[in-house]
């Protein structure tokens, strides 16, 4: 077993300061497209080796590892059915005999599904909750328990959503496997902690990604609407907007910070009811 206890040699980037990941191994899961494949760069491009893993065969992995590799980074794909729950010890022990203790592990694969609540079937829900709860909580559990065995400071992120934090029609499982995984990380972060292990989640706002692609909806319509429910000037965000909030959370930066979310979501949830729409318009009252 490597002895990781020692400081990573960070000489080489002195720019990066306390974001720069030079000598972590992270986990990217759901990394062969949207989210995950963009958190990936991001954390090869802070210095970090990456582990891709999504559906064998996924034709992303290759590109990513392709444009990691071309970047200089280290990249390595593996193909993997995270609904498969009972293989995901075998899972982390592949990565750990293949590529050597991990130190971020993100769990950003998802899937979700636009219907009525009388819609959802059971095996709907269970397929559902395989993927974005299941996989969550026994893939931490083994790479938290490698990470203890080897120790490693490690840290746990992962892909929430603002629907984690307050509700969205048409989405029950959705919400519900999202509002779990937040207490889920809660409860890594109590029993973790004493082992300088952190886990938090990130709770992005609707991304431009192919995950509701298959929605049911008027888009044009609903576009128009989702956009004037964003505070923030510049409409929806994409997700190259967490790749920040993850590193903060992945580095030394993040050390102290466990058992919360970050909401990145351009205020969608600060804001209740579009209000501001029907007052009177803003006037400055600063000349200058
Ligand atoms: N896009 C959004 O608006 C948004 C908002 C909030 C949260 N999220 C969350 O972000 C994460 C990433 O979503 P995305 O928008 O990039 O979606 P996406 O559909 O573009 O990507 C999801 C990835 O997960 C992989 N995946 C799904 N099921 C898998 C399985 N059984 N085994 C292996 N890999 C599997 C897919 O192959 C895909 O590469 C999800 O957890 C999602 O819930 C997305």
């Amino acid at each position: 077993m490597t002895d990781r206890r020692e400081p990573p040699d960070r000489s080489g980037r002195p720019e990066a300061g306390r974001f720069d990941l030079t000598g972590r191994r992270a986990v990217v899961t759901g990394a062969a497209q949207g989210l995950g494949a963009t958190l990936a760069l991001g954390l090869a491009e802070a210095g970090a080796a990456i582990v891709a893993v999504d559906r064998p065969g996924a034709p992303g992995l290759t590109t990513l590892t392709d444009r990691i590799e071309a970047a200089g980074g280290s990249c390595r794909p593996v193909g993997f059915d995270l609904a498969d729950t009972e293989g995901l010890a075998g899972l982390a022990d592949r990565i750990w005999g293949a590529a050597g203790p991990v130190d971020i592990l993100v769990n950003n694969a998802g899937t979700a599904r636009l219907e009525h609540f009388n819609q959802i079937t059971v095996a709907g829900w269970r397929e559902l909750m395989r993927i974005n709860l299941d996989a969550v909580f026994f893939l931490s559990q083994r790479i938290a328990e490698q990470m203890i065995a080897a120790g490693i400071a490690g840290r746990i992120i992962t892909v929430s959503s603002k629907n984690g934090l307050m509700a969205e029609a048409g989405l029950a499982h959705y919400n519900a496997s999202k509002g779990a995984v937040e207490l889920l990380t809660q409860s890594l972060a109590a029993e973790l902690g004493p082992h300088s292990i952190t886990a938090n989640t990130i709770a992005p706002g609707m991304l431009a990604t192919p995950i509701a692609d298959d929605f049911p909806l008027d888009r044009p319509a609903f576009d128009d609407a989702w956009r004037d429910r964003i505070p923030l000037a510049g409409g929806p965000g994409s997700p190259e907007d967490c790749v920040g909030a993850v590193l903060l959370l992945a580095s030394d930066a993040g050390r102290y910070i466990t058992g919360t979310h970050l909401v990145v979501d351009g205020g969608v949830l600060a804001d209740q009811l579009p209000r501001l729409r029907f007052m009177p318009p803003y006037r400055n009252t600063v000349r200058p």
